[in-house]
């Protein structure tokens, strides 16, 4: 795995938006694995600003997202669905049917997890894959736990989890208790992963992570399976 110590968030937002930048002008209509949470949230801010500044055309560009809550609509500000559109599609020139965020109304969670996983197929998989890390580990929504499931799928959220997003709502019972998300598999179709972590609180998940083991109490490990993985990360995140 390589890694990217940067020294804050700042410069860890310019670095990863530099290598998705990168990849949309080598290649004009990529696929590209959007994450959200707080720590995308300045990467996505430096590429609208290169957007405006006439560097980037998304026009060509699909992108298909980690994960949603579910249940959850997308006008809830709450929802990924929301935060993608806040945060990037509604301020580039992207084609809004080329974006793909699972949906938190589907009616039928397992058959539309299926059917993403066919999507993720049918584009040829991603070219580069942003991932966050979870205080716990967790990659997408892929919780610790004594197994993995490799495709899209329906999952409970950790109490860990609920507890660390608890902030984003008005109080903790707010918070869905399960989630659509990427598996393993799917998130290993692609061609390049970009791994972000900012503040000591993730230190110890990037800590497992560039350790030896691989471990499902912390899915991140198992990113050292992965050929082409880059950690970007700030300095308290690295060092804690
Ligand atoms: P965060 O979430 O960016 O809000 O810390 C990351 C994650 O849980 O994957």
């Amino acid at each position: 795995m390589k890694v990217i110590v940067c020294k804050n968030y700042d410069e860890m937002s310019a670095t990863a938006a530099g290598e998705l930048s990168k990849q949309i002008c080598e290649k004009p209509d990529s696929v590209l694995g959007l994450a959200t949470g707080s720590t995308p949230e300045g990467m996505y801010a430096c590429l609208v600003k290169d957007y405006q500044d006439g560097k980037l055309d998304f026009s060509k560009i699909t992108t298909v997202n980690l994960d949603e809550y579910y249940p959850i609509t997308p006008d809830n500000d709450q929802s990924y669905r929301y935060f993608m559109n806040y945060h990037l599609f509604s301020k580039v020139n992207i084609n809004l049917a080329n974006t793909n965020v699972p949906d938190g109304t589907a009616k039928d969670p397992d058959a539309f997890c299926a059917d993403y996983e066919k999507l993720i197929d049918s584009l040829g998989g991603v070219d580069l894959q942003i991932l966050g890390i979870g205080q716990n580990g967790h990659i997408g929504f892929n919780e610790p736990g004594d197994i993995l499931y490799p495709n899209t799928h329906l999952t409970d959220l950790t109490d860990s989890t609920i507890k660390a997003n608890a902030r984003f709502f008005d109080s903790i019972d707010d918070v869905p208790k399960q989630a659509l998300t990427m598996g393993i598999a799917s998130i290993f179709k692609a061609k390049r992963i970009i791994i972000m972590a900012s503040g000591k609180s993730k230190h110890d998940a990037i800590a497992k992570m560039l350790g030896e083991t691989i471990e499902t109490k912390c899915p991140a490990t198992i990113l050292k399976l992965h050929p082409n993985v880059t950690l970007i990360c700030d300095e308290d995140a690295y060092n804690g």
